[in-house]
């Protein structure tokens, strides 16, 4: 009888994972290299901060690990938020990923003067998204 209402709890545990984890949020993941417009493995830029922009309102933001790698998870209680703050219902692929920490702080041979911008894109599996291509822009002053 117990081993019975055990394993009941189980099963009704293992919903409510798999309902959270499918309905509760949103992530956003990948990496950015030390180089102007690259894709260069050999070349990760570490403790860059990437921030998801949406409209005016900075959502989020992630530092990137040693290998250039960086993950955001958005939950829909966020991203709620944010709707309602920008009057729309936000969809991530409207959003951008901003870089402002300078590439001189990976390779001193590169610019101060520029950021980082890439597009969000959709992945083959729902709510996991990744960065499109992070492109440099300089500023002009
Ligand atoms: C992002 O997408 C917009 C609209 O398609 C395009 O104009 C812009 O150049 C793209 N930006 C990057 C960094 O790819
Ligand atoms: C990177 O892309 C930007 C925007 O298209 C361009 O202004 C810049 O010259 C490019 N830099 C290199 C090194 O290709």
């Amino acid at each position: 009888m117990i081993m019975n209402e055990l394993l009941i709890l189980v099963v009704l545990l293992g919903v409510t994972v798999t309902a959270v984890h499918s309905q509760g949020y949103s992530s956003i993941s990948g990496y950015v290299w030390c180089c102007e417009n690259c894709t260069d493995p050999a070349h990760p830029f570490a403790n860059a901060i990437v921030q998801v922009q949406c409209g005016t309102v900075v959502a989020m933001e992630a530092t990137t690990d040693s290998k250039g790698f960086f993950s955001l998870v958005l939950v829909d209680g966020l991203l709620n938020f944010i709707s309602s703050v920008l009057n729309t219902v936000v969809d991530l692929r409207t959003c951008t990923l901003n870089v402002y920490t300078p590439l001189s702080q990976c390779d001193a041979t590169l610019t101060s003067s520029g950021f980082l911008l890439s597009n969000i894109t959709s992945t083959s599996q729902p709510r996991v998204f990744a960065p499109v291509r992070f492109i440099f822009y300089r500023y002009y002053v």
